[in-house]
């Protein structure tokens, strides 16, 4: 069964074709920070207009790509949710339009689901059940994954995400939009122990998450030192162990508490090269594993949602396939509420 993924919730549209017993046969990606960069975040209207621009040509270069034709599709998977409502439709209208036309099913999918399934993209892959955290833009929580569409929510971010906080740091420090990766790379000139920032709710007793205070306490140190770019590179550094000791001492305290020995990390935040060395190294020594989703597939893909396509046609739950041509997004979803298809 050959499914085509089209992920456009946000400001990247991703296009893959995913063969079930086979896997990924191509995606393809078209990201558009550097049109909202200019404008210090994604601004929703442009979003969808460069979607509906970039959908077809990138749906055509994969078929092309895979010597294959429309005619050779199964089954669609699309983004329905959460995101931007705009930027949502024009998947959502395309995989229905294509559905009702090649009378084959399109199943909305969960954004999240997506990026928390990832990892099974990739050798080794993770058996269920295991924990997930979900680092991204607009999402930070701990979740027990116990097979497709079983998802137990363990804890979340009471605030800023993950991604956000790292992306308003950025801003801080005047490093562009989305600043996550150029933090980081800065980060690697900073010394450590120069300056010490709070881990926030490191020992809360949950596993719920805070960063917004992070953020505040970056903007006091800023606002009190002379920046230069050796000074950046240490508050850049500072931050970056604060987010990281608390992502990765709430996700060994999610293992322990459910008895699991597999960790999965997705969302942006997962590319993160200190958070992977770190939380690689606690795990392995309480006898977990971490698995991490290739680099590519970590920001948002079309690849996730084709698998998470596959993956709920196979498990042949009461998914609603929907070959009628209609649909809907859903612009705030939460990922507790799929399993009960709500
Ligand atoms: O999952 P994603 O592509 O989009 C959402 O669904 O939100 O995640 C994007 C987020 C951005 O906040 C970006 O700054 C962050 O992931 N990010 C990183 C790194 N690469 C991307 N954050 C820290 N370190 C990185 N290397
Ligand atoms: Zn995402």
């Amino acid at each position: 069964m050959i499914i085509l993924g089209i992920e456009t919730s946000c400001d990247e549209t991703g296009i893959a074709l995913y063969e079930t017993g086979r896997g990924l046969l191509n995606h393809a990606l078209y990201s558009q920070i550097d049109m909202h960069s200019e404008y210090g975040g994604v601004v929703p209207e442009l979003a969808s207009r460069d979607h509906i621009r970039r959908i077809l040509p990138l749906i055509e270069q994969v078929l092309n790509n895979t010597q294959r034709q429309l005619n050779d599709i199964d089954a669609i998977a699309y983004t329905q949710g959460p995101g931007l409502a705009g930027a949502l439709l024009v998947g959502a209208s395309v995989a229905a339009a294509l559905g009702y036309a090649l009378n084959i099913p399109a199943l909305g999918i969960h954004h999240l689901e997506g990026h928390l399934l990832s990892p099974l993209l990739s050798t080794p892959a993770p058996q269920f059940p295991f924990i997930a955290l979900l680092v991204s833009g607009g999402h930070t929580q701990l979740m027990q994954v116990n097979g497709v569409g079983q998802y137990r929510l363990l804890g979340e971010t009471l605030d800023d995400a993950a991604g956000e906080a790292f992306d308003k740091t950025a801003k801080l420090l005047k490093l562009g939009y989305p600043g996550g990766a150029a933090l980081s790379r800065l980060a690697e000139q900073g010394r450590p122990g120069r300056f010490k920032l709070p881990c926030p709710m490191l020992n809360s007793g949950d596993l719920n998450f805070s960063f917004s205070g992070l953020k505040t306490a970056v903007l006091t140190l800023v606002s009190k030192q002379h920046i230069n770019p050796q000074v950046s590179a240490d508050i850049a550094l500072a931050f970056q162990e604060a987010v990281v000791t608390v992502l990765t001492e709430k996700s060994l305290a999610a293992l322990s508490l459910t008895n699991l020995n597999q960790l999965v990390v997705a969302g942006g935040v997962g590319a993160n090269q200190q958070l992977r060395g770190h939380l690689t190294r606690k795990a392995a020594a309480i006898g977990a594993t971490v698995f991490y989703p290739q680099l590519e597939f970590c920001t948002d893909n079309g690849a996730m949602i084709a698998l998470a396509g596959a993956m709920r046609l196979q498990a042949n739950d009461k998914i609603q396939h929907n070959t009628t041509g209609s649909f809907t997004v859903r612009a705030r979803w939460k990922l507790s509420r799929v399993q009960n298809n709500d």
